[in-house]
């Protein structure tokens, strides 16, 4: 495996393997500083925050794949099934060959695409972005094992800064941009903007985006998905201290913060917030900060944004694409959704 820090963000580490795939990795690339001051002044705000990017080192992948298989998160098994209904006939009708899937993660739900694109016959490569390289290494050595003569070609880094590292399209067939999960929720409105115009950058004439939306519905149902009853999710909102404490030399107890999750009607969303259960002084030394936390207030952990339909296709079109195909199951809780470039 080669190593080697650079002074700059615009060379990747390339990790070299004999197994048919590659990662290039950007995290860690030259790109610490400002990682370093957007946590600095989100924890630093009137309103503290911390960027959901935090929730995903190792320990908190793993968490989130067993957020995915409780009960109360319907959404992963509502997209799967959408998937499973709907894919095979979106692939065909893209001719789809090649498969970019953001914030891909563990590459579970991927499978239902990639076999249709093997069904169809025009499976050629697939691309894993994330900002956990472990969780595409991982996924992308069982990929390459499952799917043989694929092309896989992960790329660790930050969505909010190295889409433009993601390969050109091949001549040799059409581009699927994937975005599952309901991730695009998880951006308040500039960013999702932002986001989605750098989506549509990635794609040609006749590439499509195919992305996840989790819906507005009843709040008591969106809060229970983000309040456990085995505390799974509390586990994970927890764990994002435990990881700065490790990135950063920091030195609170995640025992002593209380996980919070409540329906923002205002801005249809849930939040999840961590309160701190006595008065903490958070020292993290390698941000150069103290933190005085007063026993009650919280630090915002995450948005989860919940859409109407019509606030999609406005997103979309924000973004210069166009809408085409809709699919949402029959309680009205999640959608899946397909747009093509001009
Ligand atoms: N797509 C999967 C995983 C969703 S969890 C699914 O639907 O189940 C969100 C994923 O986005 C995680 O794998 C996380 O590591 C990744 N992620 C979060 N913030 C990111 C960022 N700023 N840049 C790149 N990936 C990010
Ligand atoms: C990744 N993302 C879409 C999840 C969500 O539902 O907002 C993250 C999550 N947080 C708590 N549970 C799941």
């Amino acid at each position: 495996m080669s190593s080697g820090a650079t002074p700059s963000e615009s060379v990747a580490t390339r990790v070299a393997t004999p197994l048919p795939w590659r990662l290039d990795c950007h995290i860690g690339a030259g790109g610490e500083a400002a990682v370093a001051d957007e946590l600095r002044r989100a924890l630093t705000a009137r309103r503290p925050w911390i960027p959901a990017r935090w929730f995903y080192d190792d320990a908190g992948c793993d968490l989130f794949v067993r957020i995915t298989d409780l009960d109360e998160y319907y959404q992963t098994r509502t997209e799967q099934a959408l998937l499973e209904d709907h894919a095979p006939e979106i692939v065909r009708a893209h001719g789809v060959a090649e498969l970019v899937e953001i914030g891909s993660g563990a590459a579970r739900k991927t499978r239902v695409i990639l076999d249709a694109m093997e069904g169809a016959g025009t499976l050629r490569r697939f691309i894993p972005f994330d900002v956990s390289p472990g969780a595409i290494a991982a996924s992308a050595a069982d990929i390459a094992a499952a799917y043989p003569g694929t092309r896989v070609h992960g790329v660790a880094g930050d969505f909010g800064r190295h889409l433009s590292r993601i390969p050109r399209p091949r001549q040799d067939g059409r581009r699927m941009v994937a975005f599952l999960g309901g991730t695009i929720g998880n951006l308040d409105p500039p960013r999702r903007r932002t986001m989605m115009r750098r989506l549509a950058r990635l794609m040609r004439p006749g590439d499509c985006l195919l992305m996840g939306t989790d819906l507005a519905h009843d709040p008591e149902v969106l809060v229970r998905a983000y309040d456990d009853a085995r505390g799974v999710t509390a586990a994970f909102n927890r764990n994002i201290v435990r990881h700065i404490n490790a990135a950063y030399a920091g030195d609170a107890d995640p025992e002593q913060f209380a996980h919070v999750a409540r329906w923002n009607a205002r801005a249809s969303r849930v939040e999840m917030h961590l309160r701190a259960r006595r008065d903490i002084d958070w020292s993290i030394a390698g941000l150069g900060v103290v933190l005085p936390i007063e026993a009650g207030s919280t630090i915002r952990t995450e948005i989860s944004c919940k859409f109407t339909p019509a606030g999609v296709r406005a997103m979309y079109e924000d973004a210069g694409l166009a809408l085409t195909a809709w699919h949402e199951d029959s309680l009205g809780r999640y959608a899946l959704s397909v747009a093509t470039a001009g």
